[in-house]
């Protein structure tokens, strides 16, 4: 088995990414702001928050002791909203539980708020040359197909015998070097040749061996029968303004979409957001393009409907009157952000 191992290390070393800016460090606070970051998000996206973050927050103890007004703020755009809630209570774990200092082991890190095992398991191979597996997707694609595994993924048996097999392929020697090299490669090579249509095979390292690649149909794997179920959900949102030019805005309620982020009131139905004007004495002055936003499990439909304020009405509940200016720092949801953009350019 360690052959598989030789060839990713190998490969990872000629090929593979090597100037990331969470490369090329051992600091384990920003391998786990990266890690986290990482999940479920474009390495082109995170690249500007993380640098923002880290220059907000250079060490784990800036971030604990945050407020949660401004890691959210530094967050919103990046969507996943409960990945920020918890990469602040991991932070005042580490400070509470460890010293101040993140724990060496996969098993260990595991136990912090929104580090699950395979980031756990990527942290401490990059830090600390652990031999400890990760699968995420991009993993479980790799490995799937490079020995034709086509047991249900949706079965949670299934799932533990790809842990197992993943375990049993990692590097014996010199894991202090080749762990954060074997780990990375897993990843760029999921990221970059083996993808899940059209795969590169012939860039691959493993491709000699592909037990998919030798039945022709790279593709078929990783099988996974659940498919997600997706709704779709309708919003309006009260887009209300004062004479003075600016937004009220409300805070999202928890748990739920957009948690802890900044939002123009948000109603279920037209008929819901009308009845909430009189009271504030506005009007209706437009209703603005109807657009479409994508979350993971619901397709969200989103109307926006502008609306004057009467002089000195405050909306019930908790909210803040927002001005143009302070537009871009408070911290908006990416679709609200870009709609408010929209307007102000105009
Ligand atoms: N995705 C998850 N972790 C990553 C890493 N360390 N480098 C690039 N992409 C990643």
């Amino acid at each position: 088995m360690s052959e598989f191992s030789d060839q990713v290390v190998q490969w990872q070393s000629e090929h593979g990414r090597h100037h990331l800016p969470w490369q090329n460090t051992t600091d384990p606070y920003r391998v786990w702001l990266s890690e986290i970051m990482l999940q479920q998000t474009q390495v082109t996206t995170v690249l500007g928050y993380y640098q923002r973050f880290l220059e907000r927050f250079p060490t784990v103890k800036d971030l604990a002791e945050a407020g949660d007004e401004d890691v959210m703020a530094l967050w919103a755009g990046l969507g996943y909203y409960s990945r920020a809630r918890n990469l602040h209570r991991c932070a005042q774990d580490v400070m509470e539980r460890f010293g101040g200092a993140f724990p060496r082991t996969a098993a260990e890190l595991a136990t912090l708020p929104g580090i699950g095992r395979s980031t756990a398991a990527a942290i401490s191979s990059f830090c600390f040359g652990e031999r400890a597996a990760i699968l995420d997707a991009n993993v479980k694609r790799v490995l799937t197909r490079a020995f034709a595994f086509d047991d249900d993924l949706a079965k949670s048996a299934s799932e533990k015998k790809l842990w197992a097999l993943a375990e049993s392929l990692l590097p014996q020697k010199q894991r202090a070097q080749n762990m954060p090299r074997y780990t990375q490669g897993l990843m760029d090579l999921g990221a970059s040749v083996c993808t899940s249509r059209s795969p590169s095979c012939l860039l691959c390292p493993v491709q000699h061996g592909c037990r998919a690649r030798q039945l022709g149909t790279p593709e078929r794997f990783p099988v996974k029968t659940r498919t997600l179920k997706r709704s779709a959900q309708q919003w309006w949102l009260l887009l209300l303004r004062r004479p003075d030019g600016a937004v009220w805005l409300e805070k999202r309620p928890a748990p739920g979409i957009w948690a802890g982020l900044h939002c123009l009131p948000v109603f279920e139905s037209e008929a819901a957001l009308q009845a909430a004007l009189p009271p504030l004495d506005a009007t209706v002055q437009a209703h603005l393009p109807a657009f479409l936003h994508v979350l993971t499990h619901r397709d969200l439909y989103l109307h926006p409907v502008g609306a004057q304020a009467g002089a000195g009405a405050t909306p019930p509940g908790q909210g803040l009157w927002c001005a143009e200016q302070d537009w871009a720092d408070v911290g908006l949801p990416a679709p609200i952000r870009s709609l408010l953009l929209g307007l102000s350019k105009k």
